[in-house]
């Protein structure tokens, strides 16, 4: 596989979950953004936030787009902001097809509420916010992406699956 598959999508659409289970079915490397940019920064995404502010975090991000969508050949799991940067984007689909993950906000409240990990919803954790900030994104997500695929009440194999069938017919 030449090209990237990306994964995007609202917080806990399930976009790192889903790409581990891509990764093993179709035997294709995966990389989590967060987890590389943690690995760069020597810190938490928590702590880039509070450290050096949210504009540095998305400098980062822009570099590691950059250099993932350069190299091919992979399944990333981007940050849920990743794409509100249209350069961002434009690196992205150099080299890649872009999965948008959909959930309903009472569906990501629910996976997501126990986590600390995310700087945008600590101190914001309602259905409210989670709903607004949402509809902030909506349009920019659909108007990426390649693919879409609502994830509610469905199990991780079963979107993988979708994710598989649609990308084939995606290639013809
Ligand atoms: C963010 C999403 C997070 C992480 C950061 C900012 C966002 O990634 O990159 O906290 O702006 O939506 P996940 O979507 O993987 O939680």
């Amino acid at each position: 596989m030449e090209n990237n598959i990306l994964l995007i999508g609202f917080m806990g659409t399930g976009k790192t979950t889903v790409s581990d289970e891509l990764s093993k079915e179709m035997g294709v490397p995966e990389v989590d953004m967060d987890a590389w940019l943690v690995e760069k920064a020597h810190m938490s995404i928590s702590d880039i936030f509070d450290k050096f502010g949210e504009e540095y975090f998305r400098d980062m991000e822009t570099e590691c787009v950059k250099e993932l969508s350069g190299q091919g050949g992979k399944i990333i799991s981007c940050g849920g902001g990743a794409v509100l940067r249209q350069q961002n984007v434009e690196y992205m689909k150099e080299k890649g097809v872009i999965v948008l993950l959909t959930a309903r906000p009472e569906t990501i409240l629910e996976r997501v509420k126990d986590s600390s990990d995310r700087p945008i919803l600590n101190g914001n954790m309602n259905l409210e916010f989670i709903s607004r900030l949402m509809e902030q994104r909506a349009e920019r997500y659909m108007e990426v992406a390649d693919i879409m695929i609502e994830t509610d009440d469905k199990s991780i194999p079963q979107i993988s699956s979708e994710i598989q069938t649609k990308l084939e017919s995606f290639k013809r």
